[in-house]
């Protein structure tokens, strides 16, 4: 059997997929929600989402802080892993995202667990440290590449000992790799990475991942000091 290697990845990531992370009317009703707006395909795939669901729960996560919330897929795969009186606050820039989210959580009977603040991350995450929020126990990035380094900054802020901070698509076909990029997304998810592996307070790692979206990759890091 030869394949290409999409296809071959694609053929393993559904029977990963059908084994660990199936799908229930619920997830399923937020993908077609998701469709029928419109809303761009750059939801995490369901072994991603079931991935940053063991994570909350090998942390033991009931306050998590989502950076880049769309139709809140990523966001219902980390709400069902907190335990009672866990939280997720998710943050969104656009107002249409975060209606079509709401609706997805509703269904899913998760938004009482889902605080979403609508705007600019780079407003949202001052406010919620002026407000005293945090730390939080897990942190995913996954809005606008090209501030993942001030992201990562904040995501310090907003953490202890302990805290796991994952960021989404540092691989992006592989388009990471090139050093003299000028585009915003590569040059920020680079600096971000930099950051990561030389930061006094950060054990990190970044992995790539091959699937249904093809090649991209995690960066993950836990804060030790
Ligand atoms: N985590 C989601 C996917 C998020 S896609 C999932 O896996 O299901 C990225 C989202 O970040 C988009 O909805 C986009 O509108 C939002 N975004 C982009 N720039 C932003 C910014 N500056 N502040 C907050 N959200 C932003
Ligand atoms: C893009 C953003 C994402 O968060 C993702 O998972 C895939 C693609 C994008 O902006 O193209
Ligand atoms: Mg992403």
């Amino acid at each position: 059997m030869k394949k290409d290697s999409q296809s071959l990845w694609t053929a393993v990531d559904r029977y990963f997929g059908e084994l660990f992370a199936p799908h229930d009317a619920k997830l399923d009703a937020a993908v077609k929600a998701n469709r029928a707006a419109r809303l761009p395909a750059i939801d995490v795939s369901p072994l991603q989402g079931k991935f940053l669901h063991v994570l909350a729960q090998m942390t033991q996560a009931k306050r998590v802080l989502e950076i880049g919330l769309l139709g809140g897929y990523s966001t219902i795969w980390m709400a069902r892993a907190l335990p009672r009186g866990g939280r997720i606050v998710s943050l969104e820039f656009e107002p249409r995202h975060a209606e079509i989210a709401r609706a997805n959580l509703r269904r899913a009977g998760l938004l009482r667990r889902v605080e979403i603040r609508v705007g600019p991350a780079l407003q949202s995450l001052p406010q919620l440290k002026a407000e005293g929020a945090g730390p939080f126990d897990l942190i995913f990035i996954d809005a606008d590449k090209e501030n993942n380094p001030q992201y990562l900054d904040w995501a310090l802020k907003l953490s202890r000992r302990g805290t796991v901070i994952v960021v989404d698509n540092v691989a992006r076909h592989g388009t990471v790799v090139d050093a003299k990029s000028t585009a915003g997304d590569i040059r920020g998810t680079r600096r971000c990475l930099k950051a990561m592996a030389a930061h006094p307070r950060l054990s990190a790692v970044a992995l790539q991942t091959v699937g249904l979206k093809g090649l991209d990759g995690f960066a993950m890091a836990v804060v030790v000091r």
